[in-house]
C-alpha cells in the first residue's frame, strides 16, 4: 500500500468517475470529488464533495488545493461536448502542486488532453477505455418490458471492458509511481458478440431473452426515438457497425498495472442482476 493521498476526481457522479472514487476508497486514499451540484450528488461516505464546473475553471481553484492527484474528463456539457477550458484547468492544478494527472480519452480531439499531453510537469495518464460494459444497462427497459434487446450488427466483436476496471488503472496511475507520460488502452479480457453477452445476461437473471436484429435504418430511427442527436447516432453507426481493431483486441493492461486480471462480461452481468429483473412497472399498474 502506497502512502495516502488525496486526489480530486471530475466526473465523479458518472459511469466511470464513481469507479474512480471507488478504487481510490478502496486503496486508502482521500477522496474529493467535482460536482455541479453538490446538494444532489450521491457519493459514498468519506467522500469530500466539492461543487465546482469544468467550463468554469476558476471554480476548481478551492477544490485542487492540497491534492497531489488529478483525474479529468475532457467534456462540459450534455452528449460529452468537448471542454474548451482544458489550458486553464491545467494551469490551475500545476499552480495548485498537483503531481499525477489522469484524463478519460474522449474518442475524439480534445484541448484539455492536448494541454495535458504538454504538460511536462506533471506525471500524465491517458485512459482510452474500449466500450464499458456499462452500456449493456441500455437494454434494461427492453429486458425488463418485453424480454427483448433490439440491437443492429449483432456479430460485431467487443473487447468491453468493466468500467471498475478504469477505476482500478486510474487509481494507481494516480498514486503509483512509473505511470507518466503513458497511454493506456484498456480492454477486458474477451471478444464477444452482441448475442455472447445476451447470452450471459439472460443466464445471470434465470429467464429467456430474445435479441431481435435491426437494420440500420431501424437502429438510426429508434436511437432518434430515443432523443439522441444525429451527430451522437452517426458516431454509434461507425462505431458498432466498423469497430476499429482497437475496439476488438484484448490487451492486458489491467492485469499489468493493476495486478488482478480483467473483469469478465459474466461478472459484471451477475454484479447488475437485479437491475434487468426488476419488475416493469407498465406491467403492474
Ligand atoms: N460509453 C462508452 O462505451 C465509452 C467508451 C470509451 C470512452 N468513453 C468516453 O467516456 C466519457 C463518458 O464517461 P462517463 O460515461 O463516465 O460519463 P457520464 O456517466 O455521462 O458522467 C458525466 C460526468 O461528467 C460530469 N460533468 C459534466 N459536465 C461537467 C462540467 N461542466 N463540470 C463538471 N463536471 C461535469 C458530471 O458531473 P455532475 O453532473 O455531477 O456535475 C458527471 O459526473 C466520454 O468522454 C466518452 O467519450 C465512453
Amino acid at each position: 500500500m502506497t502512502q495516502t493521498q488525496k486526489i480530486l476526481v471530475t466526473g465523479a457522479t458518472g459511469t466511470v468517475g464513481r469507479q474512480v472514487v471507488a478504487e481510490l476508497l478502496a486503496r486508502g486514499h482521500a477522496v474529493r470529488a467535482l460536482t455541479r451540484d453538490a446538494a444532489t450528488a450521491t457519493l459514498p461516505a468519506g467522500v469530500e464533495v466539492v461543487q465546482g464546473d469544468l467550463t468554469e475553471p476558476d471554480s476548481l481553484i478551492p477544490a485542487l488545493e492540497g491534492v497531489t492527484g488529478l483525474h479529468l474528463i475532457t467534456f462540459g456539457g450534455p452528449y460529452f461536448a468537448p471542454l474548451e477550458t482544458g489550458p486553464r484547468i491545467l494551469e490551475l492544478a500545476r499552480a495548485a502542486g498537483v503531481r499525477r494527472v489522469t484524463v478519460l480519452h474522449g474518442g475524439g480531439p480534445s484541448l484539455l488532453e492536448d494541454a495535458v499531453r504538454a504538460d511536462d510537469s506533471v506525471d500524465w495518464t491517458v485512459l482510452m477505455p474500449v466500450e464499458f460494459m456499462a452500456n449493456a444497462l441500455e437494454w434494461m427497459d427492453g429486458i425488463v418490458a418485453s424480454g427483448e434487446v433490439r440491437e443492429p450488427f449483432v456479430s460485431r466483436l467487443s473487447a468491453m471492458v468493466h468500467e471498475g476496471d478504469i477505476g482500478a488503472v486510474a487509481a494507481v496511475a494516480l498514486t503509483e509511481e512509473g505511470h507518466g507520460g503513458q497511454e493506456y488502452v484498456i480492454t477486458g479480457p474477451e471478444l464477444l458478440t452482441v448475442g455472447d453477452k445476451v447470452a450471459k445476461l439472460a443466464a445471470v437473471c434465470g429467464r429467456e431473452i430474445a435479441l431481435v436484429e435491426l437494420t440500420e435504418e431501424q437502429a438510426v430511427a429508434q436511437w432518434r426515438a430515443a432523443g439522441h442527436p444525429d451527430d451522437v447516432i452517426g458516431f454509434l453507426i461507425e462505431a458498432y457497425g466498423n469497430t476499429p481493431e482497437v475496439g476488438r483486441t484484448v490487451v492486458d493492461t489491467v492485469e499489468k498495472v493493476t495486478g488482478s486480471p480483467a473483469r469478465t462480461f459474466g461478472q459484471w452481468a451477475a454484479e447488475h442482476a437485479d437491475a434487468f429483473t426488476a419488475t416493469d412497472p407498465a406491467a403492474t399498474a
